[in-house]
């Protein structure tokens, strides 16, 4: 096993500068970071090893994975969404794989895609103070099926590396939760505390797992990663010059770069001065590999 280098450099990569940089996702076949801008509703690209990133206005966009097939699957508003890219400059063609009824103040947040590559979706209370949200599986007949009620944020989702449990955040309860999760079915039941993170600033945002099974979780408003063991303790701090740390992935050779998107939004003047990264997609190389099972491509309904 790789110890953590709590205090390895934190680089820059290309030059956006988002509101709310959101869900990190390495797609390996074209050594390109699927992220997002959720209140711009863009969909950014950002390739290697040129760090040139092509970005899309879809409107609503909260979470974009690679699908089975071509083309990609994104979360927005309160639908899935297959959009098909075209060339540079044309528009591209979508079509909706799965729906909720829209609901004032209540949108989509962060989703994932399990090891067989089965997409999750969360939602949550805009205002985010009410429990209006859910968390929601997409089911072979292209339903989406309502697994947990009452979340208030909706936030990061992923799998141990055996796929037999499911963690979770919603993060006002300052907890990372964990289920017991059947791949074969989508079954996830036994929900759990699994980890208390309320010592630590700020809420827990989303989540990603690495090759030895340790949970990494972005500290939205605590200027750090936590890494977690698979028992629940907490390892490692990851200081971040930003306070805003969103969500976290492991890509590039090896599964060996740490890719964290940051949020800018709400910071004043002086808030910007005091944190030039803000809004940055930030690039760590902390020691451990990532998990290739978080670079699952999503599996649409036939
Ligand atoms: C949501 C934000 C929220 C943040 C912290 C993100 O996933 O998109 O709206 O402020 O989590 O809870
Ligand atoms: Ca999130």
């Amino acid at each position: 096993m790789v110890s953590v280098r709590e205090g390895a450099a934190v680089e820059p990569v290309g030059d956006v500068v988002a509101e709310l940089g959101e869900g990190p996702y390495w797609v390996p076949e074209d050594d390109c970071l699927l992220w997002v801008d959720i209140p711009r509703g863009e969909l950014h690209r950002t390739y290697f090893p040129s760090r040139e990133t092509l970005t899309v206005d879809l409107g609503a966009v909260s979470a974009a994975f690679p699908a089975l097939g071509g083309g990609i699957l994104t979360a927005g508003g309160s639908r899935l969404v297959l959009h098909l890219p075209a060339e540079r400059g044309e528009k591209w063609t979508s079509r909706t794989i799965g729906e909720v009824p829209a609901r004032e103040g209540v949108r989509f947040n962060d989703a994932a895609v399990d090891p067989a590559g089965r997409v999750w979706v969360g939602s949550m209370h805009i205002d985010e103070t009410d429990p209006l949200g859910e968390l929601l599986r997409l089911d072979p007949g292209g339903e989406l099926t309502t697994v947990v009620k009452g979340v208030t944020i909706s936030n990061g989702i992923s799998w141990s590396p055996d796929g037999g449990r499911m963690y979770y955040v919603d993060s006002p309860t300052r907890r990372v939760d964990v289920f017991d999760y059947d791949p074969a079915t989508g079954e996830a039941f036994q929900r759990r505390v699994f980890c208390d993170v309320s010592a630590f600033p700020g809420v827990p945002d989303g989540l990603t797992v690495d090759a030895d099974g340790y949970i990494w979780v972005a500290m939205h408003g605590g200027s750090a990663l936590l890494r977690i063991t698979s028992d629940g303790e907490r390892d490692a701090v990851l200081e971040l010059p930003v306070s805003m740390p969103t969500s976290c992935a492991f890509g590039g050779p090896g599964m060996s770069d740490l890719y964290v998107t940051t949020a800018s939004r709400g910071l004043n003047e002086a808030g910007r001065a005091a944190e030039p990264l803000a809004g940055r997609l930030l690039r760590l190389h902390p020691g451990p590999a990532g998990l290739p099972s978080t670079t699952t491509y999503a599996t649409l309904p036939a």
